[in-house]
């Protein structure tokens, strides 16, 4: 498969030449999966762990292996001859270590300084996905919870992207349901001339959600006009229509500029977009004979969860699941998406898993988890104040999203302002490594924890310029850039005519693992976990403060091997930064 070889994942590469040595080992079983891993204790750099499973298929069973370190002997000769591998040795047992090449690893890292990182994408089997993220609610604040979901999302949609999947970036705002009618009947009663208002007139929209929620806890008048007001929104009567428009017009500038100082680019399809689909959809469903009628709802049952999916409720309406059924089925067979991702927090987990539960049962989506077209909820934990509790703030029980990205840019401007940077830069450029280290913190604080633990939002923590930050990431990379630089070589040129060679163990250890680039995004990616990509980038600047004390680049005999070694460094950590959605900056 050339394809395979060409990309950079050596751990698929080796699986290759396992998985031709294993037929030839033992060719009855010639349907064994190679296991390859990398290798934790120093006996190589990655590990065949097939030996002892294999022996106990084959044991007893007329073979002339002796045991496990047999097979695994075995297993290390059949191994094709291939330019990769430096040597192999047979440990305990029958594990196969392999040491790859240094020459071939050298060369790897040299095409693909010449090539372009892109040579080192995953490659995924599907065309299309959908990355339902962020989907904040109308009219109420962006809240913690939906940072945690944009930032998450934008990661994993950046990851497809670069593996060349086409991805549906879907804000499935909720723009729909029965508080729009208290918040039109509102607007109503605060603006007669409605159709002038504006987001400066009705200035704080969360606090006008709440004057109208007030309202129609209170005064029952007004609650019976708010609920004739849904039932004419739903009807689409136009003055209606025009008011929720208006709502959620106000509401998508808010969002908007969060977005825009993140750089996280959405498309909004939200729930008001999937309403009409709703009733043919658990029509089809009735008569698959999936729809029950219970306490006046309709209902599915699923499987091992002892309370049904409620899809039309008791006063006939419409709820969040008869919408994420009918958004599912459009994202199947409108979108022609075959892997469904939606990021919310871990409290959502019950839901979808009903969701997708149902939809399998409709014979919408196979049945097993591994196929694809799939669905996936990628759920996360909360953000905690410094007090072990819910983030909030005191003045406010929500945090406003764009306060916080306020604070973190002002406390990183004033970071630098100390340094000496405000005589040294432009205003611009202090203002743009500002934003990029303020926000880039925020980023990576959130990404680098397993997701679905919480986590402390901690100004202090996140922008220290020590220890696992981004703030400590963008500065290795900074002084990378500025290596290079100041010897005044051109990179380009180096590009064409050097040669890497990868000769002192830090040089090759770093070399290494940029190699494992192509095979961690992969991982992240799969496994939607994006720390798993923090962590790379992480070891990766410490696999490089390690060569960068023990080798000397500008002025040693080795410099231009060295020099393409820092270029490559340089190169992955920005692929990485990119992948974060973080901006990588230049000068420190
Ligand atoms: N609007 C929801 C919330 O704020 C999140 C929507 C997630 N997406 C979905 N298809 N249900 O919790």
């Amino acid at each position: 498969n050339t394809s395979e070889e060409n990309s950079g994942n050596l751990k698929k590469q080796l699986a290759k030449l396992f998985e031709a040595s294993l037929r030839e080992t033992v060719p009855s079983k010639h349907d064994v999966e190679p296991l390859v891993a990398a290798c934790t204790a120093k006996f190589g750099d990655y590990q065949c762990n097939n030996a002892m499973s294999l022996w106990s298929k084959i044991k007893g069973k007329n073979t002339d292996f002796k045991g496990p370190p047999a097979v695994g002997q075995a297993i290390m000769k059949n191994l094709p001859p291939s330019e990769m591998i430096e040597s192999c040795s047979v440990a305990g047992p029958g594990f196969v270590n392999v040491v790859l090449s240094k020459t071939w690893l050298a060369e790897k890292i040299q095409n693909m300084l010449v090539d372009g990182i892109d040579t080192w994408a995953p490659k995924f089997s599907i065309k299309r996905a959908v990355v339902d993220f962020s989907s904040p609610n109308i009219a109420k604040e962006m809240h913690v919870g939906h940072l945690r979901s944009t930032i998450i999302g934008d990661t994993l949609a950046r990851m497809l992207e670069f593996s060349k999947v086409d991805v549906l970036r879907r804000n499935h705002v909720g723009d729909w349901g029965t508080q729009f009618g208290m918040l039109i009947e509102f607007l109503f009663e605060k603006f007669p001339n409605f159709e002038d208002v504006n987001e400066r007139a009705i200035g704080d929209l969360q606090a006008f959600y709440k004057a109208s929620k007030q309202r129609f806890d209170t005064d029952s008048a007004f609650k019976e006009r708010a609920q004739k007001a849904v039932v004419c929104l739903q009807g689409g009567e136009p003055k209606y229509r025009q008011a929720w428009a208006q709502i959620c017009d106000i509401s998508r500038k808010e969002f908007d500029k969060v977005y825009q100082r993140l750089g996280v680019h959405l498309e909004e399809k939200g729930e008001s977009f999937y309403n009409p689909f709703i009733p043919g959809l658990i029509e089809g469903l009735s008569n698959k004979g999936l729809v029950q009628e219970s306490e006046g709802a309709r209902v599915i049952f699923i499987e091992g969860i002892n309370i049904p999916l409620i899809v039309v409720k008791s006063d006939g309406g419409y709820n969040y699941a008869s919408t994420d059924l009918a958004a599912l089925w459009y994202r199947l067979n409108e979108d022609k998406a075959e892997w469904i991702i939606y990021v919310t927090d871990v409290g959502q987990q019950q839901h979808f898993d009903m969701v997708f539960k149902a939809a399998k049962r409709a014979g919408w989506l196979p049945a097993g988890d591994c196929m694809f077209p799939k669905a996936s909820h990628v759920g996360f934990g909360l953000v905690l104040g410094d007090d072990g509790k819910r983030f909030r703030t005191r003045a406010t029980e929500v945090v406003r999203l764009v306060d916080l990205l306020d604070e973190a840019k002002t406390r990183s401007k004033a970071a630098l302002v100390e340094r000496g940077k405000a005589e040294e830069w432009t205003e611009e450029e202090l203002e743009q490594t500002a934003e990029a280290i303020g926000y880039g913190a925020i980023k990576y604080a959130d990404l680098k924890n397993n997701r679905l633990t919480n986590y402390t939002f901690n100004y202090d923590q996140m922008l220290n310029d020590k220890g696992n930050t981004a703030v400590y990431l963008l500065y290795a990379h900074a002084r990378i850039c500025s290596i290079i630089r100041k010897s005044g070589k051109d990179i380009e040129e180096l590009k064409k005519t050097g040669v890497l060679v990868l000769a002192h163990p830090d040089e090759r250890a770093l070399g290494l693992h940029l190699l494992q680039f192509a095979e961690t995004v992969e991982e992240a990616c799969t496994n939607l976990l994006p720390n798993v990509l923090c962590e790379y980038l992480y070891n990766l600047s410490e696999y490089f403060t390690k060569f960068y004390s023990n080798c000397q680049v500008v002025g040693s005999a080795e410099e231009t091997s060295r020099l393409l070694l820092c270029e490559a460094t340089a190169v992955v950590m920005r692929k990485c930064f990119f992948l974060l959605g973080i901006v990588p900056v230049y000068k420190i």
